[in-house]
C-alpha cells in the first residue's frame, strides 16, 4: 500500500505533522521533488517536553527508528545544505546513516552558482520578483532541463568531479557576472565538491531499483510531497510557481514509480490559506483579520522567517487541488486556529470581469483580479486544540468540515487540531476507503 501526501494549497499546510503521523505505519518514507525550499515541521512530545523539528531536504520520517528515508531522483540537492541538516538532527539525538537515508544518483545537485543566479534573477525581477526561497532551486532545475546539471551520482566519480565544476562554474560566472550578481570561486567550489563528495557518497545509490523493488517486494512507501498544487510549475500560479512538479505527477517522475504504485493520494490543507512570496491570492486578508490568523497560527516561514500572507479558506483551489491530484482524502490542518472567530467565510467561486466562475484562470493577472465569492458561516467560539474524537468537536466546528468537506468534493481523512502528533482526529473509515489501515 503505497501513499503519496500533497500540499492542496500554496505550501505550508501541515505536510510535516501529517507525514510524521503516518510513517510508524509504513517501511521507507520518499521525498520526490523540490528542494531545501521546503520546511516540514514535526512536534514531537518527549517525557512531558516539545521537540521541534524542522525537516528541509530530508523526509519527515527520518525521526522514526528503522524506516528507510530515501530522497528521489526528482529532489534537487544542496550537499553543503543536507550536510547541515544531517548534523542538526544528530544534534537532536536522531540516527542519521548510510542505511536509513538513501539519496538517488540520479537527483541533480545544487550548487552555490545556483544560489548566487538565484539572488541575481530575482533581483533583475524587481516589482515582479517571484519571492523564491533563494535556495538555489530554480537554476538547479533549469540546469537539469537544460541537460548541464550535475548529479549526486557525479559526488561518486571524484575523478570527473572536478573536471565538471570547472566547467559549470567557469560558464555560470558568465552569467553571473552579466546579470551583474556575485562571482563564485571555482577553486573553493572544486575543494568543497570533493569534501561533499566523501561525506554524501555513502548515502548514494540507486533509489528507483530501491523503490521498485521495495514496492514489489510488499513494503509499503509514503510520498511525501513539498511545496503544493498551487506552486506546481505546470498547475500552480504560473510564473509564481515553484520550479517543480509538486502535484501528483512528481510522486511518478521524481520517483521512477509507475502510476499503478501510487494507490492513494491524501491532500493536506489548512481551514483557511497562507502563501509566501509573491504572486495571486483571491482571498488574502490584508487586514486586522489577517493579522489575527498570522499571529495565533504562527504564521511565519519554517525554512525563511518570511511572514505567511493569510486569507480564508478557498474552495476554488480545494476542488482544484482534488481534480488535479486525484485526491482520494484530505487532511485538514490548523482548525484550533480559527476557534475564537465571531464568523468564517469559505470563498466558493471567483468573480473575474464581471463573470462568475468556479474554475482556476491559467492566467496569473486574472487570478490576481479574481473576487471571491463568499458564504460566511458562523464561528463556534470554543476551544479545539487537541480534540481528538470527531464528537468532541462543536457543532459549528463540525458543520464548517462538513461544508468544506462538501465544497471540495473530498472527505477528510484527518483533521488536525494542534501540532503535535495525538493533537489529531482520524477518520478511520475515510481512511479504510482508501485502502489504509492503520494499525494501532
Ligand atoms: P509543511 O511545510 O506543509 O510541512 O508545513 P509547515 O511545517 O511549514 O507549517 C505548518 C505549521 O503548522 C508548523 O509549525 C506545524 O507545527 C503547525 N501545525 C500543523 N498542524 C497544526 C494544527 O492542526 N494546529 C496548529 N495550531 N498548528 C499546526
Ligand atoms: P513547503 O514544502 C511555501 C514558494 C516561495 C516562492 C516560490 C518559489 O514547506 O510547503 P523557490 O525557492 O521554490 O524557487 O520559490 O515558492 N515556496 C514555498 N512556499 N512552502 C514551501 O515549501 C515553499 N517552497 C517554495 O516562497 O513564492
Ligand atoms: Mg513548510
Amino acid at each position: 500500500m503505497n501513499l503519496a501526501i500533497i500540499g492542496a494549497q500554496w505550501g505550508d499546510e501541515g505536510k510535516g505533522k501529517i507525514v510524521d503521523l503516518l510513517a510508524p505505519h509504513f517501511d521507507v518514507v520518499t521525498r520526490y521533488q523540490g528542494g531545501h525550499n521546503a520546511g516540514h515541521t514535526v512536534i514531537i512530545r518527549r517525557g512531558g517536553v516539545d521537540q521541534k523539528f524542522v525537516l528541509h531536504l530530508i523526509p519527515s520520517g527520518i525521526t522514526h527508528p528503522g524506516k528507510t528515508c530515501v530522497i528521489g531522483n526528482g529532489v534537487v540537492v544542496d550537499p553543503q545544505a543536507l550536510l547541515n541538516e544531517v548534523d542538526s538532527l544528530r544534534a537532536q539525538g536522531i540516527e542519521v546513516n548510510h542505511r536509513n537515508l538513501l539519496i538517488s544518483n540520479r537527483a541533480h545537485l545544487i550548487l552555490p552558482y545556483h544560489v548566487a543566479l538565484d539572488r541575481a534573477i530575482e533581483a533583475g525581477r524587481g516589482g515582479a520578483a517571484v519571492g523564491t526561497t533563494m535556495r538555489g532551486i530554480g537554476p538547479a532545475y533549469e540546469d537539469k532541463m537544460a541537460r548541464r546539471g550535475l548529479r549526486a551520482g557525479d559526488l561518486t566519480d571524484p575523478a570527473t568531479l572536478t573536471e565538471k565544476l570547472s566547467h559549470n562554474a567557469k560558464q555560470a560566472n558568465r552569467l553571473i557576472a552579466m546579470l551583474g550578481g556575485d562571482l563564485i570561486n571555482e577553486k573553493q567550489l572544486i575543494e568543497d565538491g570533493h569534501r561533499w563528495s566523501q561525506l554524501v557518497a555513502p548515502h548514494i545509490c540507486d533509489t528507483t531499483y530501491f523503490l521498485n523493488n521495495a514496492a514489489r517486494g510488499g513494503k509499503s512507501l509514503l510520498l511525501e510531497g513539498a511545496q503544493a498544487t498551487m506552486l506546481d510549475i505546470d498547475h500552480g500560479t504560473y510564473p509564481f510557481v515553484t520550479s517543480s512538479n509538486s502535484s501528483i505527477g512528481g510522486a511518478i517522475t521524481g520517483t521512477g514509480l509507475p502510476p499503478s504504485q501510487i494507490n492513494c493520494a491524501i491532500g493536506v490543507i489548512k481551514a483557511y490559506t497562507t502563501r509566501v512570496g509573491g504572486g495571486p491570492f483571491p482571498t488574502e486578508l490584508n487586514d486586522a483579520m489577517g493579522e489575527h490568523i498570522r499571529a495565533r497560527g504562527g504564521e511565519y516561514g519554517a525554512s525563511t522567517g518570511r511572514p505567511r500572507r493569510t486569507g480564508w479558506f478557498d474552495a476554488v483551489v480545494a476542488r482544484y487541488a482534488v481534480m488535479i491530484n486525484g485526491l482520494d482524502a484530505l487532511a485538514l490542518t490548523k482548525l484550533d486556529v480559527l476557534d475564537d472567530l465571531d464568523e468564517i467565510k469559505i470563498c466558493v467561486a471567483y468573480r473575474i470581469g464581471g463573470r462568475e466562475t468556479d474554475q482556476i484562470p491559467y492566467d496569473a493577472n486574472q487570478m490576481s483580479e479574481a473576487e471571491p465569492v463568499y458564504e460566511t458561516i458562523p464561528g463556534w467560539k470554543e476551544k479545539t486544540v487537541g480534540v481528538s474524537r470527531f464528537e468532541d468537536l462543536p457543532e459549528k466546528a463540525r458543520n464548517y468540515i462538513a461544508r468544506l468537506a462538501e465544497l471540495s468534493s473530498a472527505p477528510f481523512a484527518f483533521i488536525s487540531t494542534g501540532a503535535e502528533r495525538n493533537e489529531t482526529i482520524i477518520e478511520t473509515e475515510v481512511l479504510s476507503g482508501c485502502g489504509i489501515r492503520l494499525a494501532v
